[in-house]
């Protein structure tokens, strides 16, 4: 097992010592097609310094990759980034076996290892823009709240120019590599927005602020290194951009159509909406719920301008799936939505309204009253969706600035 899991040179004293996870397909309710990895890396300090650690079954990869370094008991510092059990849930194991002189979290993430009962009260809780050294190299931690627990920092380490980003800039990504160099561009940027859809998107707001802290900070950033999928060595300025643009969420001509259809009537009616969004102008992606998991909706709300929802009504109710994914992207807080409900029934006719409900929650602007239809639409139901995809088209339009 030692001599098997290799460590990866990061820098002349940084290590890659993380676990790669080829089979999670969920992970909290996202869906992740590609699995993941659990990173952590070793710092060949003067104090020898391991930030953060792995999920639990994955602690025998992680210190088998240190031990082909070093004794895993000369690491005299760990720092935990961020107290979620992906990182952390190997901690307490760890903690016994190398016996490290500190553990060092953010005020909350020294709370909560201790409420998850991780590390018990030896924890050495750091503030924000502390620095610490390491003998001959130097730590400094920045909070960054939210981002995606109340607990979560960023260790940057001074010397190499690493910056240890937990969370951020990561993605759910299984792969050989290592660097995001060495993969290919268009899966690195999917991957990314998906993981940023799926788990950064309702903190957007605190995105724009930690983008401007980074920038003000001083950091020299040349490598950084999350702690799911690649280590990004080169490439860094495209996925700052990237992580701005998200997070703006401007208005843009791309309209999402999500419907679940028991016997395609829905279905039909959406796909009439389809028909006049792309009359109109705008982009389309139309999603049936038998076809597309909640995350993939995710992805494709979160560079759209309006989102369309439709629901046949079962037993006074829409489709489970429907309350699935509508849940769900209330919970993620798109933001700068144009859209519309609509569905079929067959003689209560409640999903429709519900679903709008539902889209006033999440504070998607209703450019229309909900289009029902009574069993199969016929002509006039079809040109009223028809008209309403139009309408949609040109408000999308005007507010992305594609008008004319
Ligand atoms: Fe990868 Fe928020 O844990």
């Amino acid at each position: 097992m030692t001599d098997t899991f290799k460590p990866i040179r990061v820098s002349d004293k940084v290590y890659w010592v993380g676990a790669v996870d080829w089979t999670i397909r969920d992970f909290h309710g996202y869906t992740t097609k590609r699995g993941s990895t659990y990173n952590a890396y070793l710092i060949l300090a003067d104090k020898v310094t391991l930030v953060d650690t792995v999920k639990a079954p994955f602690l025998h990869e992680m210190m088998a990759r240190i031990s082909n370094l070093i004794d895993p008991r000369d690491i005299d510092i760990i720092i935990s980034n961020h107290s979620e059990m992906d990182h952390s849930g190997s901690l307490r194991e760890v903690v016994a076996q190398v016996a490290p002189e500190q553990v060092i979290a953010s005020v909350m993430g020294a709370k909560a290892l201790k409420e998850h009962h991780l590390a018990g009260d030896g924890i050495v809780p750091v503030k924000d823009g502390q620095d610490l050294s390491l003998g001959n190299m130097r730590v400094r931690f920045m909070e960054t709240r939210m981002l995606h627990w109340p607990d979560s920092m960023f260790t940057y380490l001074e010397d190499e120019r690493i910056l240890f980003s937990q969370d951020a800039f990561g993605m759910h990504l299984a792969t050989g590599e290592r660097f995001a160099d060495e993969i290919d561009r268009d899966i690195l940027r999917y991957e990314a927005a998906t993981y940023y859809a799926n788990i950064l998107l309702p903190y957007s707001g605190l995105v724009l602020k930690l983008l401007d802290r980074v920038a003000a900070s001083g950091m020299d950033v040349s490598v950084i290194a999350p702690d799911h999928g690649p280590i990004w060595r080169t490439g860094i300025d495209a996925v700052i951009g990237w992580y701005r643009a998200w997070a703006q969420q401007k208005p843009t001509d791309k309209a999402v159509v999500v419907y679940g259809t028991m016997w395609h009537s829905t279905e039909l009616m959406a796909r009439a909406i389809e028909e006049g969004l792309l009359a109109g102008g705008a982009r389309v992606k139309v999603m049936s719920m038998e076809a597309f998991h909640r995350s993939d909706v995710a992805y494709e709300v979160l560079d759209a301008g309006a989102l369309f929802a439709g629901s046949s009504t079962l037993n006074n109710n829409m489709l489970p799936a429907m309350a699935d994914v509508l849940t769900y992207l209330k919970g993620l807080r798109p933001a700068n939505l144009v859209g519309a409900a609509f569905g079929s029934y067959g003689w209560s006719g409640e999903a429709a309204g519900h679903v709008q409900d539902i889209l006033a929650e999440m504070k998607v602007e209703l450019v229309a009253e909900p289009v029902k239809s009574l069993y199969v639409p016929d002509d006039h139901v079809l040109r009223e969706c028809f008209d309403l995809g139009m309408k949609a088209a040109q408000i999308v339009r005007q507010k992305s600035g594609r008008h004319g």
